[in-house]
């Protein structure tokens, strides 16, 4: 299971909440694998690349609306995401049947989330944090 302990927070409602969301899927996709379930995985997989690119669109409207100066490299970097994604299609399709479609499956949504994601984000969270301390000031 994945949880997001507070150094992982941005401390910015929305996008913390999208990112609490990506987890409860990947964690719903591991509770399937273990259950046996694994032919649940190509819905799941198909909800979590969906909400993975809105949550990728939320973040990049927010980051220009903030002034944030590297918007374009973060936007190539979710840019860059969108084969792994892929890749999470085409292993959920035959999770079903192959128990090594199943653990790279696993394996790879882990890694994406908790670095690809999350970790990813941390670049801009110490900016959004003085953003949101002037804009109360
Ligand atoms: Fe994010
Ligand atoms: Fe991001």
């Amino acid at each position: 299971m994945v949880e997001l302990t507070p150094s992982f927070m941005l401390e910015y409602e929305s996008l913390d909440k999208d990112h609490q969301h990506l987890a409860d899927i990947v964690n719903q996709i591991i509770r399937a694998i273990d259950d046996d379930e694994a032919e649940k995985c190509e819905g799941l997989v198909g909800e979590f690349v969906k909400s993975a690119k809105d949550h990728f669109a939320n973040e990049e409207t927010l980051l220009v609306n903030v002034g944030y100066p590297n918007v374009k490299k973060h936007q190539d970097h979710h840019k860059g995401l969108n084969i792994k994604m892929d890749h999470m299609i085409e292993f959920a399709k035959m999770a079903g049947e192959n128990q090594m479609a199943r653990d790279s499956l696993r394996k790879e949504l882990v890694f994406f989330l908790m670095d690809d994601v999350i970790t990813a984000d941390m670049e801009f969270k110490n900016f959004i944090e003085e953003k949101a301390k002037t804009d109360k000031a």
